[in-house]
């Protein structure tokens, strides 16, 4: 197991759920590393896109996987950790809906989640990992000793990314939101391979009527405890 004495905070959980931001914080609390697994998935997907590589073209998808040139830095005061791919910043159009989407469907494909799985146990460092994404705490690191599994409602979740929209100057329509989380939970959830559940041993917490400091608190509280 490469994650070896590093302790690792795993916390998955479906599409809106606020993952990454209760993750951010945790990792900067504790002055930990951060994996966001689904900006792994995501840049994945866009590098397929951009190469017009067949998804049944294992080979290909593997060598994707291997050449995926990724970098994450974070910066002060920003909400979320910025993505560089091929020495390009491409956080704006990684945390697009379409490529959500797009990450959804190639991340339901075996080879390319084994192609990928070193990648993120290599995050495992000193002093410490928090990984979200899906199956963290199921498959990527199933030895972790902190597990959360973060829910909420699908309508609270539609709801959130509504708002996140608006404050980034979008629009949006509610019910075409919620049909969109809707269909990303079911395609997650029923895959073959580390579909969305959580882990026996995680901690499930309901953010539904929940503040993000609310859930930080909770979660640090699992780690000192
Ligand atoms: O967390 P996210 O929305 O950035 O993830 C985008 C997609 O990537 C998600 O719908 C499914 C896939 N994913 C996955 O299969 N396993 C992970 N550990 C993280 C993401």
């Amino acid at each position: 197991m490469s994650q070896n004495a590093t302790p690792v905070l795993t916390i998955d959980g479906p599409s809106g759920v606020g993952k990454g931001i209760i993750a951010r914080i945790v990792a900067q609390k504790q002055n930990w590393n951060l994996l966001d697994s689904g900006a792994i998935y995501r840049a994945f997907a866009l590098v397929v896109d951009t190469r017009k590589v067949e998804i049944y073209d294992e080979e290909a998808l593997k060598e994707v996987a291997q050449t995926l040139d990724l970098e994450f830095k974070t910066k002060a005061g920003d909400e979320l950790v910025s993505v560089y791919l091929d020495g390009k910043d491409v956080s704006k159009i990684l945390r697009t809906e379409k490529t959500g989407e797009m990450a959804s469907k190639i991340a339901s494909i075996g080879v390319v989640r084994s192609a990928l799985l070193k990648r993120q146990k290599d995050f495992a460092k000193m002093p410490g990992l928090v990984a979200d994404g899906r199956d963290m705490g199921t498959t990527v690191f199933p030895d972790a000793p902190f597990k959360v599994y973060l829910t909420a409602s699908a309508d609270e979740r539609a709801n959130r990314r509504l708002k996140q929209l608006q404050t980034q100057g979008s629009k949006g329509i509610i019910l075409q939101i919620l049909a969109k989380v809707k269909a990303r939970d079911e395609r997650d959830s029923s895959r073959k391979h580390s579909p969305l559940k959580p882990a026996k041993d995680a901690l499930i917490i309901d953010t539904t009527e929940l503040s993000i400091d609310e859930v930080v608190t909770q979660v640090i509280a699992l780690i000192e405890a």
